[in-house]
């Protein structure tokens, strides 16, 4: 990567088109673009790290990415989650090269460099080396500018001057409490970090899961004939649904059926739940919209669905790849036996090899296999569904659309240009 001063910037409104619903196919294709994405879409955003149940203890640690920057996320010796960049200030390399654990300090094993659970610098091999210049307050491991928590989920942003997170998930908060809130204990994330690499560029997941329910019936067919009762047909709860979609202006989206019919969760969950209490809680209309079998995205790449306990995030390698790492999460106060129901039913539709994962997973592959054709990338797309629809329904906080719309998609390539088009932090001339 040069440097973002070295770099020639790419102006990408001639790329989006939300007014008419077109969309070029060189947004996912692109290097520079993509370059350009990781310095004004991943480094200015609020991005998610992981759950709060994975450290409980001092010096427990896991690693993750942020866009392609590598990160280390600690609870340090004040029980403070701390995150920090993942690689040497001496000569680069990773100082963490495990997934997770607990430790004292990240020793770096080219030369020996330690950094304590804050990324202090903490001690250095023959430092007698070294003259009155040296400044060993100075060479810690970069921390993030901001980190807070919302209801368990962990993000940080390297933004010093992005709004809080609050302000930045906005009304998509009342509808993440739909998964996020059913309980009162909360919730935690078990069976580990299921992670797989896919071919695609990462805005093809990110924004399937703010807009696209539109695929549901056709994509997965096999799989509703699989869930169907008579195993004759698909489940029309799903497959022909009322609903809306939530279209956020800062480029979140979320797509739900409004049918009671529609709840397709693990059997053993469903008989869990006390239905009357969760309307008393999160209210009739939330029971009954986002709560039950939708998609969410949180701008730019964390997705989760309510329903399969599924919260994922599209980690970005290259225009034309993506990690897909995701977790189970589950409400705190669930009974064993109900937890392992909703891990499986996680497993078999939404992990690596689920019935509805492994369809997903095709398409965006399908897709971006073809895309680099000078003829086909030159071929822009629709996205033309629900033009004119959205507004204030009257029942959802914030703007939504009909549930089979691109109208969340639009917005979330709005957001996306907005801010590939503006100066980000780092860009900005004092
Ligand atoms: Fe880490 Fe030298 S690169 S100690
Ligand atoms: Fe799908």
């Amino acid at each position: 990567h040069r440097p973002a001063a070295l770099t020639p910037t790419v102006d990408v409104s001639s790329l989006i088109d939300t007014t008419n619903g077109v969309v070029d196919r060189a947004i996912f294709t692109n290097r520079e673009i993509y370059e350009q994405e990781l310095r004004r879409v991943f480094a200015p955003s609020w991005l998610f790290l992981g759950h709060v149940s994975q450290l409980t203890k001092k010096g427990d640690f896991f690693t993750t990415y942020m866009g392609e920057d590598p990160v280390i996320v600690s609870m340090d010796q004040d029980k403070k989650i701390q995150a920090f960049l993942n690689s040497c200030r001496h000569r680069g390399a990773r100082v963490c090269r495990a997934d997770a654990g607990n430790t004292k300090a990240f020793s770096c094993t080219y030369h020996g460099w330690a950094f304590d659970l804050q990324g202090k610098l903490q001690n250095v091999p023959n430092e007698a080396g070294y003259n009155e210049k040296f400044d060993r307050e100075a060479w810690g491991l970069v921390p993030v500018a901001q980190l807070d928590t919302y209801r368990g989920l962990i993000f940080a942003t390297w933004n010093p001057k992005a709004p809080p997170l609050p302000e930045a998930l906005g009304d998509m908060a009342w509808y993440m409490d739909a998964m996020l809130n059913r309980d009162p204990e909360g919730t935690e994330v078990v069976g580990g970090v299921m992670k797989w690499v896919l071919k695609g560029n990462w805005k093809l997941a990110a924004e399937q899961f703010a807009t696209d329910w539109y695929h549901v019936n056709m994509s997965h067919a096999s799989a509703l004939m699989v869930l169907s009762p008579t195993g004759k047909g698909p489940v029309s709860g799903i497959a022909n649904t009322p609903g809306r979609q939530y279209v956020d202006p800062q480029g979140h989206g979320a797509g739900f059926p409004t049918h009671p019919k529609s709840r397709f969760d693990a059997q053993a969950v469903h008989e869990h739940y006390d239905y009357d209490a969760l309307r008393d809680r999160l209210g009739a209309a939330r029971v009954e919209g986002p709560m039950t079998t939708g998609h969410a995205t949180v701008f730019p790449n964390f997705s989760y669905l309510p329903v399969n306990g599924s919260i994922r995030i599209w980690h970005p390698k290259g225009p034309d790849e993506m990690e897909v790492w995701a977790w189970t999460l589950l409400d705190k106060s669930m009974p064993p036996e109900v937890k392992e129901a909703q891990r499986l039913y996680n497993l078999r539709t939404f992990g690596p090899s689920g019935i509805f994962e492994s369809d997903d997973g095709e398409n965006w592959s399908e897709v971006q296999a073809i895309s680099h054709g000078f003829i086909t990338n030159n071929t822009p797309l629709n996205y033309q569904m629900g033009l004119g629809s959205e507004r204030h329904d009257g029942v959802y906080p914030g703007t939504t659309s009909e549930l089979y719309s691109d109208a969340a998609g639009r917005s979330f390539y709005a957001r996306w240009a907005d801010l590939m088009n503006t100066p980000a932090w780092h860009e900005e001339t004092e």
